[in-house]
């Protein structure tokens, strides 16, 4: 997962950083969190960043000659530089769209270019694991389009299996989109691989980036990837603003997905053109202050180092794997081995309801998701209706983990 296996991170040091690590669920009941493939907790230098947006250049960016609206617009101009630096695209803003999350980042492909490039004679393939923003959104494009979807299948531990991706990948395929990493079975699928097949066959390669970003670097050149998508809330950032990295000439070839202000040139009662990239894929008044603040996420995400977070998720994930294998009745999903997984474990235990669980385990303060995590079909065909996920970011220690592991004895003796 990571270049630089020596890095490490100052773990007090990043607590101090999120004041929601302060607080209690109850009383003596500290918070642990460990619902970070949701959502991770946000740190001071991005409140600051929009605290000082709303207290003194709250102004609508790109429509006004003062100064607070030029302000505004510098700090928003200059988040889209600093993300796309984030994960290698060279190309700068001019490949970095601010979105509203990775589910409206995957419909911007699949409307602007999907709608426009499918026909009955092309083939969609994705993987079974995919989040239902990669999922649907396809099935809708494939039924409006008469396209195929086409599905990949998965090895017993989860990862992708590349023999069926050689056998369906072809020249009927037009876009292959898979996930990153797995936000239910947490594997880490192998993009060179699979990339390899999508520009063998000329398809367009996009990749769902959602649960990778925020745990470990990603260079989107080195992946060669047509479109990659990710969340703001998933890595340290707001809620409300997510990333389109695309190739300029595709961005350039595409019309936009959606029309009104700030995405145009010129108007007339009959038509109208386009503004440069990537304001063309930026229509309305765009969400400023979380666009500002994503800009400060990266750069408190860059100052710990993703070498640095890659190796304490590993560590913690490896940890966890090790813990929950004391449990009896336990039954984690994905790869054993923490180097082939991203920093989550999905598991059910006997036959307790997930949502029990995580009900339990929130009076010890721990905070668990539970459910299909998104991905329904995968779950069926695990033969789960749930699972229950602990995930994990920078701040999380092994101590949480014991209380995880504390909560979850106790859960287990209520229902023995
Ligand atoms: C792998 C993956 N893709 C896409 C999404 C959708 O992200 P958002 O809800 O921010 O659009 C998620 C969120 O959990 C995810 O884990």
């Amino acid at each position: 997962m990571s270049a630089h296996p020596s890095a490490s991170v100052d773990v007090e040091a990043i607590r101090a950083a999120f004041p929601a690590l302060e607080r209690d669920i109850a009383p003596d009941t500290p918070l642990v969190y460990l619902d970070n493939a949701a959502t991770t907790l946000t740190p001071e230098p991005v409140l600051d960043a929009m605290d000082e947006y709303y207290r003194s250049y709250n102004a609508n960016v790109h429509r006004g000659l003062h100064t607070l609206s030029q302000e505004a617009s510098v700090a928003y101009e200059d988040a889209h530089d600093d993300v796309a630096s984030f994960i290698g695209a060279s190309g700068g803003r001019e490949e970095l769209i601010f979105t509203k999350n990775t589910t409206e980042s995957l419909n911007l492909v699949a409307q602007a270019w999907g709608l426009a490039e499918l026909g009955p004679e092309d083939e969609i393939v994705i993987s079974a694991a995919e989040h239902h923003s990669n999922l649907v959104t396809w099935q809708q494009v494939a039924a409006r389009t008469g396209a195929t979807l086409r599905i990949l299948d998965l090895t017993p531990e989860g990862h992708i299996d590349l023999a069926h991706a050689a056998e369906i990948i072809g020249p009927n395929t037009a876009v292959v989109s898979v996930l990153h990493v797995s936000n239910t079975l947490g594997t880490i699928n192998p993009l060179d691989a699979i990339g390899d097949l999508a520009r063998a066959s000329d398809a367009l390669f996009v990749v769902d980036g959602a649960q990778a970003v925020p745990i470990m670097p990603v260079d989107v050149e080195a992946i060669d990837a047509d479109f990659y998508a990710f969340s703001g809330h998933k890595m340290a950032g707001p809620t409300g603003i997510g990333c389109l990295y695309g190739k300029r000439a595709l961005l350039e070839d595409m019309e936009p997905f959606l029309f009104g202000g700030e995405m145009i040139r010129t108007v007339s009662y009959e038509t109208a053109s386009w503004n440069d990239l990537p304001w063309k894929y930026e229509a309305g008044t765009p969400p400023s202050a979380e666009g500002i603040g994503l800009g400060a996420a990266v750069e408190y995400l860059a100052s710990i180092g993703m070498d640095a977070i890659a190796n304490h998720e590993r560590e913690l994930t490896a940890y966890a794997l090790e813990r929950l294998a004391e449990i009896d009745g336990l039954v984690v999903y994905g790869p054993d081995r923490a180097d082939e997984r991203g920093g989550l474990v999905s598991f059910t235990m006997a036959d307790i309801h997930a949502h029990d669980i995580a009900e339990i385990t929130n009076d010890y303060g721990v905070a668990i998701r539970a459910g299909h995590h998104c991905t329904q079909p995968l779950h069926d065909r695990l033969g789960v209706a749930a699972t229950t996920r602990a995930s994990f970011y920078a701040y999380n220690t092994r101590q949480e983990i014991d209380v995880l592991l504390e909560a979850l004895r106790a859960t287990q003796q209520l229902f023995a």
